[in-house]
Parts: structure tokens; C-alpha cells; sequence
């Protein structure tokens, strides 16, 4: 893999760079600019080797359909601000649009392309759609090792059309993320949470063998809990996984790994309702479950405590309602004490967990943090992500 900082004479070259700038949006105002942060470094080197920069991105999933609010708008303005220079933001149908139409003012360096998820091509990974971007540039620069699991148009087509580079931050995540799947100390911990459970229910079964105890929270558990026969309510949950937990749960025998997930939970009638502690058996039909218990959270404080590494993705709970983030400030809390009497090595990846460690003003107490969430837990699978595998 060739890194963009050993390339010489970038002088007056277009440079197609692929971000991961999918930050918290809500209404839109950013929640946490962590991700915006991390791609500073990129970003600064490209302007001081004096290369046109064509920034692509995506933000949530708007599925191929332009939608308002999913525009990279207040994130363009947002970098803005922190690097002080203007960036024009092209909304125009980038069918329509030719090499020519870009950089046209010459003091003009950074042009940042509407959200690429409005071209449902991006998603297919599209041939033509990748060669039309690719048409637009000199070269290519993956910096989202967030959504490198992602075949996607923008992140790994496009690479078979332009001479293609790994970022700063993309090197420095998985230089990281090497370092920690090569020098684990057991036992080991992975807790995986967060409301995207396609993307990590299949992985879950994988991780098995690499692990001592995997703790299940967030949207993924109510996945299980609704397997076991618990009313989950109005929660959230993702269809015809029976035959994926059946096959988590005799792996973990197998492995003799430790799989845990709620015992009791926070219910609220809508997102943004107070929390009630429920036992299980008392969920109804119209609650949504939206954090673990007390009980819960101390049996994973427990398991955190008898843990030499902790590896974790994903919020226990929806924290972006005060009421609901009790169970994720509790979990990041016992992490980082165990880490101040260096008992710990501690590895936290993806946006929403960045989010809920950034609000407690956390994140710098732990070992790593990955910006990536998906991409993070597939990395530890051991599977070679499309993106990465794009660029070699
Ligand atoms: C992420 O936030 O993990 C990446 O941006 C990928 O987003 P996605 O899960 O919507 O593909």
C-alpha cells in the first residue's frame, strides 16, 4: 500500500480524497466533531504541497436520494472554520459535471462534493460512476479507514481508474489497530453496542474465538433478549437473525467465551421520554428500550474489572438523550479508572462512541481511539476490508 506522504511533486495535481465525515448530525448542527478533527492532518499536508483537494464524503444514509438534511453543508462549514479558508461546496449533478467546471479560481484550493450517498451508483459501487469521478482527479487518497468495509463506488472502485494512495489517518488507525490485535493481553473484552445491527451481528459470531467475553448492549441486544422470548416493545430490531444467534451462542460454548447482554433495561415511551427501570418481564408493548439497567451495568463493571484489554464499539444506550446514557458513562467511567492504575489497555472505536466519551471528556484516558466503528470490529475479524484491499 502507498502512503500519500511518500509521493513527491503534488504540486497543481487533483487530488480525489475520500473522508469519513459521517458525524452526529442533528438538525444541522454537528454533535461531535471528532472525525473532522482526525482528517487535519490530510488535509494540511495537501495545501502545503500545493495540490487541488476534491474532498468526497458521505453523511447517514439517504439511499440514493438527495435529501436536505443530510448535506455536507455545515460540515464544509465547519472545516472551514478550523482550517480558515473557503471551500466551495458543488451541489450540481456530478454526472454533469466535467474536470474543467472545478478549481476555476486559481486561489481556489479545496472543493468538497456534496454528500456521495445522494447517487444510489455510490452504494452499488458502480463501474461508470466510479470512472466519472476518477475523470475529475490526478490521483487518489483513501483517509476514511471508517468506511473502508464498505465496497463502495467513492471508496473502492474508483481506485482501479487513478494511481491511489493511503492517507495519514488511515496509516496511523490501522498501524494502531495492528499493534493491538498482535500484543493483546487476555482475558479480553469486546463490547459491542450502537443501533447498526446489520452491519455487526454477523461479525459478532467471528470474533468468538479472539475473545474472553463479548458484552452485547445497545439496539444489537434487543435482537437477543427478543430471541429469548422477551417482549422488546417498540424497540428497534433487525429481522430473521434467529439462525445468527443460534450460531453466536454455540460458538461461545465452543470458544468458551462469555457472552453477556442486559438483564434489565431502561424503557421510555418515545426517544425523548424519561427513563423507567424495567426487569425483563415487565417490557410493554408500547416501550422503547433505551439504555441497560443498574443490574446490567454492574455485571459488565464486574467483567470490565476482571479484564486485562477492552476493546468497544458502539453506545449501550441512546445517549443522545441524557436520560438514556447512564449505562455508556458508566462503562467508559470503569474503563478509564481501571486505565489510571495502568491495568487496563483500553481501545474505543466509532463516532457515536466518540460522541459518548467526548461528552464526559474521556476520550484522551484511553489507550486508542478509532474513529471507525464497523470498520473497527471487521478489522479485528481479521477480514481484509475492500477499501484497504483497493488500495494495494
Ligand atoms: C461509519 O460511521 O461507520 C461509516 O461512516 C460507515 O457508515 P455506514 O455504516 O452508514 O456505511
Amino acid at each position: 500500500m502507498n502512503n500519500i506522504k511518500d509521493l513527491k511533486n503534488l504540486n497543481q495535481k487533483i487530488v480525489l480524497l475520500r473522508l469519513d465525515l459521517n458525524v452526529p448530525l442533528k438538525q444541522g448542527i454537528i454533535a461531535d466533531e471528532t472525525r473532522i478533527d482526525k482528517i487535519l492532518p490530510i488535509i494540511k499536508f495537501l495545501l502545503k504541497e500545493k495540490s487541488k483537494i476534491l474532498i468526497v464524503s458521505h453523511v447517514g444514509r439517504p439511499k440514493g436520494n438527495v435529501n436536505k438534511d443530510l448535506s455536507m453543508k455545515p460540515i464544509c462549514e465547519n472545516l472551514e472554520k478550523k482550517i480558515k479558508r473557503k471551500i466551495q461546496l458543488v451541489s450540481d449533478d456530478i454526472f454533469k459535471l466535467k474536470r474543467k467546471d472545478f478549481f476555476k479560481d486559481p486561489d481556489n484550493q479545496i472543493v468538497f462534493l456534496e454528500n456521495i450517498r445522494f447517487y444510489k451508483e455510490e452504494e452499488d459501487n458502480d463501474l461508470n460512476f466510479s470512472k466519472h469521478l476518477a475523470s475529475f482527479a490526478d490521483l487518489f487518497v483513501n483517509d476514511a479507514f471508517s468506511c473502508s468495509h464498505r465496497a463502495h463506488a467513492s471508496v473502492c472502485k474508483v481506485a482501479e481508474f487513478l494511481p491511489s494512495y493511503a492517507g495519514l489517518q488511515l496509516e496511523t488507525e490501522i498501524n494502531a489497530l495492528k499493534k493491538v490485535t498482535t500484543e493483546i493481553k487476555k482475558p479480553i473484552t469486546c463490547i459491542i453496542g450502537g443501533s447498526k445491527i446489520s452491519t455487526k451481528i454477523g461479525i459478532i459470531k467471528n470474533l468468538i474465538p479472539k475473545f474472553n467475553n463479548i458484552i452485547i448492549v445497545g439496539g444489537m441486544a434487543n435482537n437477543i433478549l427478543n430471541f429469548n422470548g422477551n417482549n422488546i416493545g417498540k424497540s428497534i430490531k433487525e429481522d430473521n437473525c434467529e439462525k445468527m444467534i443460534n450460531e453466536i451462542f454455540d460458538t461461545s460454548k465452543k470458544y468458551s467465551c462469555v457472552i453477556t447482554y442486559p438483564e434489565d433495561v431502561l424503557v421510555g415511551k418515545h426517544m425523548e421520554d424519561k427513563s423507567r427501570t424495567k426487569e425483563l418481564n415487565e417490557i410493554t408493548d408500547d416501550d422503547v428500550i433505551l439504555d441497560i439497567g443498574p443490574k446490567t451495568t454492574n455485571k459488565i463493571k464486574s467483567i470490565i474489572e476482571n479484564s486485562k484489554t477492552v476493546l468497544w464499539n458502539g453506545p449501550a444506550g441512546y445517549f443522545e438523550n441524557p436520560n438514556f446514557a447512564n449505562g455508556s458513562y458508566e462503562i467508559a467511567k470503569t474503563i478509564v479508572k481501571k486505565k489510571k492504575f495502568k491495568s487496563i489497555y483500553s481501545v474505543v472505536g466509532g463516532g457515536d462512541t466518540i460522541a459518548v466519551l467526548n461528552q464526559i471528556d474521556v476520550a484522551k484516558d484511553f489507550n486508542f481511539v478509532s474513529t471507525a466503528g464497523g470498520a473497527f470490529l471487521e478489522y479485528l475479524e481479521g477480514k481484509e476490508l475492500p477499501g484497504i484491499k483497493a488500495l494495494k
